[in-house]
């Protein structure tokens, strides 16, 4: 994909039915990426649904294919999941679906996120996010947003 259609032709919008089977697919390649020791099998489709139950999700999409995601909890202000194609990354699309549920979330907005992936936490750090303490295990940190406020 060029960068044009990336730039211009990128859009952030909520996600529908059938955008389901990319973000599933997008989130079942990515955990199988970041868990190289477990069995790639553990990881399956089904496990988007399961951990989006609740959750409202936005895309990016150029020419209605998926660039990426975010699920998050917009009455809890915390982002679950933030999810870029690999190799699109890089190039501003998880900035801008960070951006977008920032604005919907408000003030205050969460996140965890593993303190052993040094570029993950790097990313959100450049955008704004600090450190608040330790998450749900001793690998996790709670970040918060702290960045320029979004308008609604
Ligand atoms: C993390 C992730 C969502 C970032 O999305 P992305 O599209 O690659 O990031 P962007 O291109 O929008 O980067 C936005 C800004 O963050 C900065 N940034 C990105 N990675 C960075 C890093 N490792 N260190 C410092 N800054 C970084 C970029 O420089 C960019 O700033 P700029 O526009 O001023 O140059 C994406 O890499 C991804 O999907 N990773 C795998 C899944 C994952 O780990 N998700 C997080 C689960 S909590």
């Amino acid at each position: 994909m060029n960068w044009l259609a990336l730039r211009f032709l990128t859009r952030v919008r909520r996600a529908r039915p059938r955008d389901m089977r990319a973000c599933a697919a997008l989130y079942c390649a990515a955990r199988r990426r970041a868990y190289p020791r477990v069995p790639a099998d553990r990881f399956t489709l089904d496990d988007f649904a399961l951990s989006t139950r609740g959750l409202e999700t936005w895309v990016a999409d150029c020419h209605d294919q998926v660039l990426g995601f975010v699920s998050f909890d917009r009455t809890g202000r915390e982002i679950a999941h933030l999810y870029v194609t690999p190799d699109l990354q890089g190039r501003g699309v998880g900035r801008r679906l960070l951006t977008k549920a920032c604005r919907l979330i408000g003030e205050g907005a969460v996140l965890e996120c593993d303190s052993r992936n040094q570029s993950v936490v790097a990313f959100y750090q450049a955008l704004g996010w600090v450190e608040q303490g330790p998450g749900s295990s001793d690998e996790h940190l709670v970040l918060r947003f702290e960045g320029r406020r979004h308008a609604a």
